[in-house]
C-alpha cells in the first residue's frame, strides 16, 4: 500500500508519517512550499527521510498560488463574511493538486493529511482531492478514533517521536496556533478562543507592525492592472509572487491588513480567527479603484452580488467544480477592460486613494460636471423619473402611506 502525505515537518505530520508506516503504508512525503516560514528546506527533507518516508519532495508553488489561485479570487473581490481574504482556504486545493500529482507519479492510491475533523481544512483537502481523483483513498488520522486515543495530547505525540528518533524542535510555545503562507498568516485556537482576549494585542504578528507603531508619514504605492491582474508595482513589472511579497513588506510596515473575527466554519461551528494579510488587502482596494473607472455599472453590481457566493465556495473547498469553472470564466470576461493604474497612500493601517487613471476609463468629467450642460440634458431626467415614479404614484393613491 502506498500513500502520499501532505507533510509540513511539524509535530502532527511527523507523527502521522510514522503512524502510516505502522499501518503498513509506504509513505511519500510532500512538502508543498506556499511561503510558510521554513528555516532549512534540506533539513525538512532529511527529517522526512529519517522518519522513514519512501521519498520526500519539496515543491515550490508560491508563484502558482498567487497567480492562479489568489488573483482570480481577488478579481472576484471575494471576501468570506465581509472581511476574510481566504488566505488559508485558497491554498488547500493547490496542496491537494500537488499531492495527487506526486501520487500519480509514484503510483500511490491514498492521500493523507494532518487536518482535524473539526475544521475547514479537511473539507478543502478532501473536496479538491475527490474532484481530481475520484478513486483516491483519503486518510485523515485525526478523524480516526484509534489515532486520537493513541495521541490524546502533545505529550503523547512528542513521546512517539522520541521513541522513533524523530527530532522534535522545541518550538517556542505560542498561546495560539498559526498558519502562514505568502498570502497571509492566520491565528486561532488557544487563548484566542476567549473572546474577552483582545486578538490583535495577544498575537505576535509576523508580517507587519501595528497601526500605532507605523510611521507618522503616509507611504505612496502605485499598482498597475491589466485586465484585472496586478502587473506592476511602483512602475516595475513584477511577477504575481513578487507583487504579493513586495506589497506585504510595504503594507506590513504601515500597519495595514489586520483583522479579528468570529467566522462560521463549514462544519457548522463558529470560530474566532485573527488574520494579517497586508499585501492582499492593498490589492483588493487597488483593484476596486480601477474597477470604479472601468467596469460597467450593472456588470459590477452583478459581480458584487455573486462575490459572496464565490467566497463561500472557496471557504468550503468547492474549487474544482463546474460551477467554479463557470464563475471563473465570467470574471475573466468581466475584468477584460479593468486596465489602469492607481496610486494609494498607506498610513497607520489605512489605505487611501491618491490618484487613478485608465485608458478605458468610463468616467467622463464632461458628463458628470456640475458646471454647465455637457452632453447630459437635464430635461431627459424629467421623463425618466415620471416613469420610474409611476408605481409609487399609483400605490400612493390606492394605499396612502401614513407619515
Ligand atoms: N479559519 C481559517 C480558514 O478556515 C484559517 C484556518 C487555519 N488553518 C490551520 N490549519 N491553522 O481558512
Ligand atoms: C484544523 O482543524 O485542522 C485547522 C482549522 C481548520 O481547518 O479550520
Amino acid at each position: 500500500k502506498s500513500c502520499v502525505l501532505a507533510y509540513s515537518g511539524g509535530l502532527d505530520t511527523s507523527v502521522i508519517l510514522g503512524w502510516l508506516q505502522d499501518q503498513g503504508y509506504e509513505v511519500h512525503a510532500v512538502y508543498v512550499d506556499l511561503g510558510q516560514p521554513c528555516e532549512d528546506r534540506e533539513a525538512i527533507m532529511k527529517k522526512a527521510r529519517d522518519g522513514g518516508a519512501a521519498s520526500a519532495r519539496l515543491i515550490d508553488v508560491r508563484e502558482e498560488l498567487c497567480r492562479d489561485f489568489a488573483f482570480p479570487v481577488l478579481a472576484w473581490q471575494a471576501k468570506y463574511e465581509q472581511i476574510y481574504l481566504l488566505g488559508t482556504s485558497i491554498a488547500r486545493p493547490l496542496i491537494s493538486k500537488v499531492c495527487l500529482e506526486v501520487a500519480r507519479e509514484v503510483g500511490a492510491t491514498a492521500y493523507a493529511h494532518g487536518a482535524t475533523g473539526k475544521g475547514n481544512d479537511q473539507c478543502r483537502f478532501q473536496l479538491a482531492a475527490e474532484a481530481l481523483n475520484p478513486k483516491v483513498e483519503m486518510i485523515a488520522p485525526w478523524r480516526i478514533k484509534a489515532f486520537r486515543e493513541a495521541f490524546p495530547g502533545r505529550t503523547e505525540l512528542i513521546a512517539y517521536c522520541n521513541e522513533k528518533n524523530i527530532p522534535v524542535k522545541a518550538s517556542t510555545a505560542k498561546p495560539y496556533s498559526s498558519d502562514e503562507n505568502v498570502l497571509h498568516i492566520s491565528y486561532e485556537a488557544g487563548d484566542l478562543e476567549d473572546l474577552n482576549v483582545n486578538g490583535v494585542e495577544l498575537v505576535d504578528f509576523g508580517m507587519g507592525v501595528s497601526p500605532q507603531e507605523a510611521p507618522d508619514t503616509p507611504e505612496s504605492v502605485t499598482i498597475d492592472f491589466e485586465s484585472g491582474v496586478p502587473v506592476a508595482l511602483n512602475g516595475n513589472k513584477v511577477s504575481a509572487l513578487e507583487m504579493v511579497e513586495q506589497l506585504n513588506a510595504i503594507a506590513g510596515r504601515n500597519g495595514v491588513g489586520r483583522i479579528d473575527m468570529v467566522e462560521n466554519r463549514f462544519v457548522g461551528m463558529k470560530s474566532r480567527g485573527v488574520y494579517e494579510s497586508p499585501g492582499m488587502t492593498v490589492l483588493y482596494d487597488a483593484l476596486m479603484y480601477v474597477e470604479q473607472l472601468t467596469m460597467d455599472r450593472d456588470l459590477m453590481h452583478l459581480r458584487d452580488r455573486l462575490a459572496p457566493e464565490v467566497a463561500e465556495m472557496v471557504y468550503y473547498g468547492f474549487w474544482y467544480t463546474p460551477k467554479m469553472d463557470s464563475l471563473m470564466a465570467f470574471i475573466r470576461q468581466a475584468q477584460k477592460t479593468v486596465t489602469g493604474s492607481v496610486t494609494l497612500k498607506l498610513y497607520k493601517g489605512n489605505v487611501m486613494v491618491d490618484s487613478r487613471t485608465s485608458p478605458n476609463s468610463l468616467y467622463d468629467a464632461e458628463i458628470a460636471t456640475m458646471e454647465g450642460g455637457g452632453s447630459y440634458n437635464q430635461d431627459d431626467a424629467e421623463g425618466f423619473l415620471r416613469i420610474q415614479g409611476l408605481p409609487s404614484r399609483v400605490q400612493g393613491i390606492v394605499t396612502p402611506r401614513k407619515f
